[in-house]
């Protein structure tokens, strides 16, 4: 069966709602959804994180990558730019890159604001660039989905986006999630025509 890897990080949810969506999504197109997520980092740290969340997605491994026959990247924006944390876990993965672990393997990315411009799109093609380095086969959304002509929320040809509002609490709109799911099954299907 043709596996997913949903990896993101979220502090206040919003990108953990999108990746729900992108799931329903990568099961729409046939595939299984692995959701994961990574521990929050800090200039100075004063304990370690838990082993395991205290709730939500498991922190992801570097087996997911391996076992994984495409990946989703999601991230709240900030500053224009992925999470830290986000960063950090992709900065462990030097061996991966020497082994070609993800090469081939087709990758889309996701993120969240604040703001209508406070900037998506910056962000998602920032994302796209570590995985361009990994060789991923960079996939978005195409303009044949109509939701992306019409909304006046999220949703963009380099990815999936919600936009949150300043207290990171708005729901997802309608457009937002017929993106999100559209991503999460375009990536699926790619991926089980790629596995062949
Ligand atoms: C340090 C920091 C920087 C941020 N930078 C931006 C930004 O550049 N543009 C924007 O619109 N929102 C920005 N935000 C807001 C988050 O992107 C937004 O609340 C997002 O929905 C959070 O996702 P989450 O709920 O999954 O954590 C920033 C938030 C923080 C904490």
């Amino acid at each position: 069966m043709t596996e997913i890897l949903i990896l993101y990080y979220s502090r206040g949810g919003s990108v953990a709602q999108l990746a729900r969506q992108i799931a329903r999504g990568v099961e729409e197109g046939g595939a299984t959804a692995r959701l994961r997520t990574v521990p929050p980092v800090a200039p100075v740290t004063e304990s370690a994180a838990p082993p395991v969340p205290e709730d939500g997605a498991p922190y992801v491994e570097k087996r997911d990558l391996a076992e994984c026959d495409g990946l989703i990247l999601g991230s709240p924006t900030r500053f224009g730019n992925m999470a830290a944390p986000l960063k950090h876990f992709i900065d462990t993965l030097g061996a991966e890159w020497v082994s070609g672990t993800l090469v081939g393997k087709p990758a889309a990315v996701f993120t969240s604001t604040a703001t209508q411009h406070g900037g998506q799109e910056s962000t998602l093609l920032s994302m796209l660039v570590p995985l361009m380095h990994h060789g991923m086969l960079v996939v978005g959304i195409p303009f044949t989905e109509p939701a992306l002509n019409t909304t006046r929320t999220g949703g963009t040809p380099y990815g999936a986006s919600h936009v949150a509002g300043a207290k990171d609490d708005a729901p997802l709109s309608d457009e937002e999630k017929q993106l999100a799911r559209a991503l999460g099954k375009r990536l699926a299907q790619t991926a089980e025509k790629l596995r062949r």
